[in-house]
Protein backbone atom coordinates (compact mmCIF):
# COMPACT_ATOMS: atom_id res chain seq x y z
CA UNK A 1 0.00 0.00 0.00
CA UNK A 2 1.17 3.68 -1.05
CA UNK A 3 0.05 6.68 -0.21
CA UNK A 4 -0.79 8.36 -3.71
CA UNK A 5 -1.30 7.14 -7.56
CA UNK A 6 2.01 8.62 -8.35
CA UNK A 7 3.68 6.80 -5.55
CA UNK A 8 2.07 3.13 -7.01
CA UNK A 9 3.32 4.29 -10.59
CA UNK A 10 6.76 4.73 -9.05
CA UNK A 11 6.88 1.63 -7.30
CA UNK A 12 5.36 -0.04 -10.14
CA UNK A 13 8.04 1.41 -12.79
CA UNK A 14 11.25 0.54 -10.37
CA UNK A 15 9.77 -2.88 -9.77
CA UNK A 16 9.46 -3.73 -13.70
CA UNK A 17 12.77 -2.03 -14.20
CA UNK A 18 14.67 -4.07 -11.85
CA UNK A 19 13.56 -7.23 -12.58
CA UNK A 20 14.40 -6.04 -16.73
CA UNK A 21 18.00 -5.21 -15.29
CA UNK A 22 18.09 -9.03 -13.39
CA UNK A 23 17.65 -11.13 -15.56
CA UNK A 24 20.34 -12.81 -17.42
CA UNK A 25 18.94 -13.72 -21.07
CA UNK A 26 20.06 -16.88 -21.71
CA UNK A 27 19.83 -18.98 -24.66
CA UNK A 28 18.88 -16.32 -26.80
CA UNK A 29 15.47 -15.67 -24.65
CA UNK A 30 14.62 -12.21 -23.61
CA UNK A 31 12.59 -10.90 -20.38
CA UNK A 32 9.36 -11.18 -21.07
CA UNK A 33 6.63 -8.97 -20.03
CA UNK A 34 3.40 -8.69 -20.11
CA UNK A 35 1.41 -5.78 -20.40
CA UNK A 36 -2.22 -3.63 -19.56
CA UNK A 37 -3.49 -0.89 -20.72
CA UNK A 38 -6.29 1.85 -19.32
CA UNK A 39 -5.75 4.86 -17.32
CA UNK A 40 -3.88 2.91 -14.52
CA UNK A 41 -0.82 1.89 -16.14
CA UNK A 42 -0.25 5.60 -17.61
CA UNK A 43 2.19 6.95 -15.11
CA UNK A 44 4.10 3.51 -14.52
CA UNK A 45 4.54 4.09 -18.54
CA UNK A 46 5.61 7.60 -18.01
CA UNK A 47 7.63 6.39 -15.62
CA UNK A 48 9.51 3.80 -17.00
CA UNK A 49 10.21 6.29 -20.12
CA UNK A 50 11.65 8.56 -17.59
CA UNK A 51 14.24 5.49 -16.15
CA UNK A 52 14.79 4.57 -19.81
CA UNK A 53 15.91 8.32 -21.07
CA UNK A 54 17.80 8.72 -17.98
CA UNK A 55 20.07 5.58 -19.05
CA UNK A 56 18.72 3.45 -16.21
CA UNK A 57 17.34 0.76 -18.31
CA UNK A 58 16.83 -0.86 -22.08
CA UNK A 59 13.93 -2.63 -23.62
CA UNK A 60 16.35 -3.80 -26.22
CA UNK A 61 16.29 -7.62 -24.50
CA UNK A 62 12.51 -7.28 -23.65
CA UNK A 63 9.19 -8.91 -25.42
CA UNK A 64 6.52 -7.79 -24.54
CA UNK A 65 2.78 -9.42 -24.75
CA UNK A 66 -0.30 -7.06 -24.47
CA UNK A 67 -2.83 -8.30 -22.85
CA UNK A 68 -5.95 -7.40 -24.60
CA UNK A 69 -7.51 -5.51 -27.27
CA UNK A 70 -10.70 -4.74 -28.82
CA UNK A 71 -12.06 -6.47 -31.87
CA UNK A 72 -12.98 -4.88 -35.26
CA UNK A 73 -11.86 -1.17 -34.06
CA UNK A 74 -9.57 -0.09 -36.37
CA UNK A 75 -5.45 -0.60 -35.52
CA UNK A 76 -4.94 3.09 -36.44
CA UNK A 77 -8.10 4.34 -34.27
CA UNK A 78 -6.36 6.15 -31.25
CA UNK A 79 -8.81 4.08 -29.15
CA UNK A 80 -7.12 1.13 -30.07
CA UNK A 81 -5.14 -0.49 -27.46
CA UNK A 82 -2.57 -0.84 -30.13
CA UNK A 83 -2.27 2.74 -30.82
CA UNK A 84 -2.92 3.31 -26.93
CA UNK A 85 0.58 1.57 -26.72
CA UNK A 86 2.68 2.77 -29.24
CA UNK A 87 1.80 6.12 -27.52
CA UNK A 88 2.06 6.17 -24.91
CA UNK A 89 4.84 3.61 -24.28
CA UNK A 90 6.62 2.04 -27.25
CA UNK A 91 7.65 5.03 -29.48
CA UNK A 92 9.60 6.61 -26.57
CA UNK A 93 11.65 3.53 -25.88
CA UNK A 94 14.45 1.26 -27.54
CA UNK A 95 12.44 -1.73 -27.71
CA UNK A 96 12.17 -3.63 -31.08
CA UNK A 97 8.93 -3.59 -32.64
CA UNK A 98 9.09 -7.17 -33.54
CA UNK A 99 9.38 -7.91 -30.14
CA UNK A 100 6.43 -6.07 -29.19
CA UNK A 101 3.06 -8.55 -29.51
CA UNK A 102 -0.48 -7.28 -29.34
CA UNK A 103 -3.69 -9.10 -30.28
CA UNK A 104 -5.07 -8.61 -34.11
CA UNK A 105 -8.62 -7.56 -33.64
CA UNK A 106 -9.07 -7.43 -36.97
CA UNK A 107 -7.90 -10.78 -37.79
CA UNK A 108 -9.65 -12.88 -40.22
CA UNK A 109 -9.84 -16.30 -38.17
CA UNK A 110 -10.05 -14.36 -34.47
CA UNK A 111 -10.24 -17.76 -32.83
CA UNK A 112 -6.85 -18.57 -34.77
CA UNK A 113 -5.02 -15.36 -33.70
CA UNK A 114 -5.94 -16.13 -29.93
CA UNK A 115 -3.65 -19.83 -30.47
CA UNK A 116 -1.35 -17.78 -32.23
CA UNK A 117 -0.84 -15.41 -29.08
CA UNK A 118 -0.90 -18.49 -27.06
CA UNK A 119 1.97 -20.24 -28.78
CA UNK A 120 3.97 -17.07 -29.19
CA UNK A 121 4.20 -17.11 -25.32
CA UNK A 122 4.66 -20.43 -25.12
CA UNK A 123 7.69 -19.90 -27.49
CA UNK A 124 9.22 -17.22 -25.89
CA UNK A 125 9.52 -19.91 -22.74
CA UNK A 126 6.46 -17.96 -21.34
CA UNK A 127 6.27 -14.59 -19.63
CA UNK A 128 8.34 -13.44 -16.48
CA UNK A 129 6.01 -10.55 -15.34
CA UNK A 130 2.64 -9.70 -16.14
CA UNK A 131 1.32 -6.12 -15.16
CA UNK A 132 -1.86 -6.00 -14.97
CA UNK A 133 -4.75 -3.30 -13.61
CA UNK A 134 -8.32 -3.86 -12.71
CA UNK A 135 -12.33 -3.09 -14.12
CA UNK A 136 -14.31 -1.93 -11.08
CA UNK A 137 -16.24 -5.14 -11.18
CA UNK A 138 -12.72 -6.88 -10.66
CA UNK A 139 -12.06 -8.01 -14.25
CA UNK A 140 -8.63 -8.52 -15.29
CA UNK A 141 -7.74 -8.18 -18.63
CA UNK A 142 -11.25 -8.35 -20.34
CA UNK A 143 -11.89 -11.38 -18.32
CA UNK A 144 -15.18 -10.26 -17.26
CA UNK A 145 -17.35 -11.50 -14.10
CA UNK A 146 -18.32 -14.71 -14.90
CA UNK A 147 -15.08 -15.98 -17.07
CA UNK A 148 -13.36 -19.52 -16.37
CA UNK A 149 -10.66 -19.26 -14.31
CA UNK A 150 -8.87 -21.86 -16.00
CA UNK A 151 -9.82 -19.29 -19.63
CA UNK A 152 -6.81 -19.13 -22.04
CA UNK A 153 -6.32 -15.91 -25.18
CA UNK A 154 -10.10 -16.13 -26.60
CA UNK A 155 -13.15 -13.62 -27.73
CA UNK A 156 -15.10 -11.64 -25.19
CA UNK A 157 -17.97 -10.09 -24.72
CA UNK A 158 -18.05 -7.36 -23.00
CA UNK A 159 -19.90 -6.90 -19.97
CA UNK A 160 -22.45 -3.40 -19.73
CA UNK A 161 -20.14 -2.11 -16.76
CA UNK A 162 -17.11 -2.40 -19.16
CA UNK A 163 -19.10 -0.89 -22.15
CA UNK A 164 -19.90 2.40 -19.81
CA UNK A 165 -16.74 2.84 -17.74
CA UNK A 166 -15.05 2.68 -20.90
CA UNK A 167 -17.15 5.31 -22.69
CA UNK A 168 -15.15 8.04 -21.35
CA UNK A 169 -12.50 7.20 -24.11
CA UNK A 170 -15.03 7.31 -26.70
CA UNK A 171 -17.06 10.85 -26.19
CA UNK A 172 -19.20 8.59 -23.24
CA UNK A 173 -20.74 7.44 -26.60
CA UNK A 174 -21.75 3.95 -25.24
CA UNK A 175 -22.97 3.50 -28.87
CA UNK A 176 -19.41 3.91 -30.08
CA UNK A 177 -17.48 1.08 -27.72
CA UNK A 178 -16.45 -2.12 -29.35
CA UNK A 179 -18.76 -4.63 -27.48
CA UNK A 180 -16.09 -7.56 -28.29
CA UNK A 181 -12.34 -7.97 -27.14
CA UNK A 182 -9.42 -10.29 -27.76
CA UNK A 183 -8.27 -11.06 -24.46
CA UNK A 184 -5.93 -13.38 -22.69
CA UNK A 185 -7.13 -15.65 -20.42
CA UNK A 186 -7.13 -15.48 -16.04
CA UNK A 187 -5.01 -19.05 -16.93
CA UNK A 188 -2.81 -17.49 -19.25
CA UNK A 189 -1.72 -14.77 -16.28
CA UNK A 190 -1.48 -17.25 -13.96
CA UNK A 191 1.38 -19.11 -15.92
CA UNK A 192 3.10 -16.24 -15.44
CA UNK A 193 6.19 -16.53 -12.69
CA UNK A 194 5.17 -13.34 -11.63
CA UNK A 195 1.94 -11.01 -11.63
CA UNK A 196 1.88 -7.21 -10.61
CA UNK A 197 -1.63 -6.04 -10.45
CA UNK A 198 -2.26 -2.33 -9.61
CA UNK A 199 -5.30 -0.70 -7.89
CA UNK A 200 -5.76 3.21 -7.78
CA UNK A 201 -8.66 4.97 -6.39
CA UNK A 202 -11.97 4.91 -4.24
CA UNK A 203 -13.79 3.32 -7.25
CA UNK A 204 -11.86 0.24 -7.14
CA UNK A 205 -11.97 -0.35 -3.20
CA UNK A 206 -14.54 -2.67 -3.12
CA UNK A 207 -12.64 -4.81 -6.30
CA UNK A 208 -9.62 -4.99 -4.24
CA UNK A 209 -11.62 -6.28 -0.90
CA UNK A 210 -12.97 -9.04 -3.50
CA UNK A 211 -9.96 -9.48 -4.69
CA UNK A 212 -8.01 -10.36 -1.36
CA UNK A 213 -10.47 -10.47 1.59
CA UNK A 214 -13.15 -13.24 0.11
CA UNK A 215 -12.75 -16.10 -1.64
CA UNK A 216 -11.44 -16.91 -5.19
CA UNK A 217 -14.03 -16.03 -7.20
CA UNK A 218 -14.73 -16.41 -11.31
CA UNK A 219 -17.12 -13.27 -10.48
CA UNK A 220 -13.96 -11.34 -9.15
CA UNK A 221 -11.27 -13.03 -12.01
CA UNK A 222 -8.77 -10.96 -10.35
CA UNK A 223 -9.38 -12.74 -6.68
CA UNK A 224 -7.85 -16.20 -8.73
CA UNK A 225 -4.46 -14.61 -8.03
CA UNK A 226 -5.09 -15.58 -4.77
CA UNK A 227 -3.58 -18.70 -5.44
CA UNK A 228 -0.49 -17.48 -7.52
CA UNK A 229 2.61 -18.36 -5.67
CA UNK A 230 3.77 -15.18 -6.46
CA UNK A 231 1.88 -12.02 -7.10
CA UNK A 232 1.94 -8.68 -5.82
CA UNK A 233 -1.05 -5.88 -5.56
CA UNK A 234 -0.03 -2.40 -5.59
CA UNK A 235 -2.95 0.10 -4.13
CA UNK A 236 -2.89 3.45 -3.47
CA UNK A 237 -4.75 4.25 -0.19
CA UNK A 238 -7.85 5.65 -1.41
CA UNK A 239 -8.04 2.00 -3.24
CA UNK A 240 -7.71 0.27 0.46
CA UNK A 241 -11.20 2.25 2.15
CA UNK A 242 -13.13 -1.20 2.11
CA UNK A 243 -10.22 -3.32 3.39
C1 LIG B 1 -10.07 -2.27 -19.43
C2 LIG B 1 -8.85 -3.14 -19.70
C3 LIG B 1 -8.25 -3.67 -18.42
C4 LIG B 1 -8.05 -2.53 -17.42
C5 LIG B 1 -9.38 -1.90 -17.13
C6 LIG B 1 -9.30 -0.78 -16.10
O1 LIG B 1 -11.19 -3.04 -19.20
N1 LIG B 1 -9.16 -4.24 -20.54
O2 LIG B 1 -7.03 -4.30 -18.70
O3 LIG B 1 -7.45 -3.01 -16.25
O4 LIG B 1 -9.89 -1.37 -18.36
O5 LIG B 1 -8.92 0.42 -16.68
P1 LIG B 1 -8.51 1.70 -15.86
O6 LIG B 1 -7.12 1.49 -15.43
O7 LIG B 1 -8.63 2.82 -16.86
O8 LIG B 1 -9.47 1.83 -14.73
Amino acid sequence: ILEDYDQTSDFAAKYVCKRIRDFKPSAGRLFTLGLPTGSTPLGMYKKLIELYKQGKVSFKYVKTFNMDEYVALPRDHPESYHSFMFHNFFRHIDIDPNNVHILDGNASDLMAECQAFEDKIKDAGGIELFVGGIGPDGHVAFNEPGSSLSSRTRIKTLAMETIHANARFFGNDISKVPTQALTVGVQTIMDAREVMIMISGAHKAYALHKAIEEGVSHMWTVSAFQLHPSAMFIADEEATLEL
